[in-house]
């Protein structure tokens, strides 16, 4: 069993967006059994809520349904996951402080590093911009998480 964990700054937008659409995939490739994927926030702000209205009527659009509720990222979920994907340079520095070990800091990545057909270095905030920013979430993410998919089947694989 793989654990990811997708983390962005409200666990509003972006990551319960990389959490549905890479759970897609997952469900897609019959793997649900041996992937679990879940998504946390650095802040407080917005725990227990559902994802930003606006994001998840533009993952309907596309395709996916987000119902994950927001909770914070915590030290515990070094020991938990296996992957951890942080959307942007800020939330990247902000789990790594929190990490215990090389071992707790080597599983921290960034989501971008992933994508195949886009070179942007983030997953910019949508949450103060206009619709084509929640567009463009989904964009790179449907480009990073495909990528990612394969490196985790990869290292399943390897395990065997
Ligand atoms: P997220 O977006 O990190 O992609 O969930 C944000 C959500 C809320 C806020 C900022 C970013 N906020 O300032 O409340």
């Amino acid at each position: 069993m793989k654990k990811v964990l997708f983390v962005c700054l409200g666990n509003i937008c972006r990551s319960p967006s990389a959490e549905g659409i890479f759970q897609g995939l997952v469900d897609q490739a019959n793997l649900s059994k041996e992937i679990k994927v879940d998504s946390a926030g650095t802040s407080s702000w917005h725990i227990g809520d559902p994802a930003d209205t606006r994001m998840r009527a533009t993952a309907k659009e596309r395709g996916y349904d987000l119902t994950s509720r927001a909770r914070s990222f915590g030290k515990k979920d070094f020991k938990d996951f296996d992957y951890i994907l942080a959307m942007d340079e800020t939330n990247y520095k902000d789990i790594v402080k929190l990490a215990r070990s090389p071992e707790d800091e080597a599983k921290v990545e960034l989501m971008t590093d992933y994508c195949e057909s886009h070179t942007d270095t983030y997953v910019p905030d949508p949450y103060y911009g206009g619709a084509d920013g929640f567009h463009y979430v989904i964009d790179l993410l449907e480009d990073a998480t495909s990528s990612l998919l394969k490196k985790v089947k990869s290292d399943i694989d390897e395990a065997h």
